[in-house]
């Protein structure tokens, strides 16, 4: 297979993960006779530097030449007074919006390395394994009207019919291919929205006889995420509460550093990026944990280039590294090996030769 990879560094420590997941994607590539045409372009602060500009059309311009997008992380102290348009995190909100990346994938699995590190008790952690598919583009944070007076201020929340039946849509899909179960999490007794959000997943249920549907408030939803975690499959949800929750669900696992996203839309074109941000406490010292990275290129492999054994061969190698006690400094533990980045993703590649 051929395919071209827009590969967007970004800040702190995205350049050192990038990296590493592209050494785990080359590594593939041999090993399956890919072939992978990776081409890098500026984003974020280190853009705003470069080009005056978080987004530059010449990122976009790669990325529309380009089958998925591979991201590291963007921001960092530098920036944070720069005026609104030209700040890091709006090149990121830009480029969803620019290539109407609607479905936000996050999934949370335990690391049977890593329990000690969950906050949870190990037995109810060790089960964990759910996916949380959040609408991106639409709700909250980007209705119209928005606007502040002196005395108040207004954000809109407004969801059409074909924006929630197209996430809708997404979450079946996705459980088809997992345990068969999709938890809608809305706040139907309160928000004309979830009503309507209801109303779509009823609907769409209904070419999905196949799938497990319950519905779920969403303050109910986040106490059962930590009461219960392992109750959930596929959880979906609009814009706001997804971020809430995804953030929320990211701490069960017991490291930010694991954790990958997708970012994408029907015809399977998306970009891929570790949940962390860049981490510039520790940028630039070959410190940083590349597995959510390298998890996040897996990611890409499966849903945008329908390469599911490639992609359980990084998942499998990364969790093998980790078995066999290694990790980086924010893993840290009793029994553990602490490694640099370097030599964690040297033990990843060899790990993938050997299968
Ligand atoms: P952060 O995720 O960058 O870091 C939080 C803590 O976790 C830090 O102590 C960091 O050292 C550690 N950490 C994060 N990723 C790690 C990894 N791979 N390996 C080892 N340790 C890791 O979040 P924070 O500090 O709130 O934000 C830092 C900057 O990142 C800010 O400018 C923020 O806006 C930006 N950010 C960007 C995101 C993105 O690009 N998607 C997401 C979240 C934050
Ligand atoms: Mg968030």
């Amino acid at each position: 297979m051929k395919k071209t990879i827009a590969v967007l560094p970004g800040d702190g420590i995205g350049p050192e993960v990038t990296d590493a997941a592209v050494k785990v994607l080359q590594s593939i590539a041999m090993r399956y006779g890919h072939t992978f045409h990776l081409k890098h372009a500026a984003i974020g602060g280190t853009a705003v530097d470069q080009f005056d500009n978080p987004l530059p059309q010449q990122t976009i311009d790669v990325c529309d030449a380009s089958d998925a997008i591979l991201l590291g992380a963007v921001g960092g102290t530098k920036w944070d007074s720069n005026p609104a348009h030209l700040r890091p995190e709006k090149g990121l909100l830009n480029i969803r919006k620019h290539f109407d990346l609607f479905a936000n994938i996050r999934p949370v699995k335990a690391v049977p390395a890593l329990l000690d590190s969950s906050p949870l008790k190990e037995e109810v952690a060790k089960e964990v394994d759910m996916v949380i598919v959040r609408e991106l583009t639409s709700g909250l944070y980007f209705g119209e009207p928005k606007r502040r007076s002196e005395k108040s201020a207004v954000d809109t929340l407004v969801y059409t019919r074909e924006e929630i039946e197209r996430i809708v849509n997404q979450a079946f899909e996705i459980a088809r291919t997992r345990r068969g179960k999709v938890t809608s999490v809305d706040k139907a007794n309160v928000l004309e929205t979830s009503k309507l959000w209801r109303e779509v997943v009823e609907e769409r249920r209904k070419a999905y006889p196949d799938i497990e549907v319950e519905h779920m408030l969403v303050d109910s939803a986040a106490m059962k995420l930590i009461t219960d975690p392992r109750a959930f499959d596929v959880v979906v949800t609009e814009n706001m509460f997804g971020d809430i929750l995804s953030d929320e669900a990211s701490v069960i696992t017991g490291s930010l550093g694991m954790l990958p996203s997708a970012s994408i839309r029907s015809d399977g074109f998306g970009l891929y990026e570790p949940v962390h941000g860049s981490a510039p406490d520790i940028a630039g010292q070959n410190k940083a944990n590349p597995s959510a990275a390298i998890l996040s290129a897996a990611m890409m492999l499966k849903h945008s280039f329908g390469l599911h054994t490639e992609a359980a061969a990084i998942e499998k190698a990364v969790m093998g590294v980790l078995e066999d006690g290694y990790c980086t400094g924010d893993l840290a533990g009793e029994g553990k090996r602490v490694v640099s980045t370097d030599r964690f993703v040297t033990k990843v590649v060899e790990e993938l030769e050997r299968e």
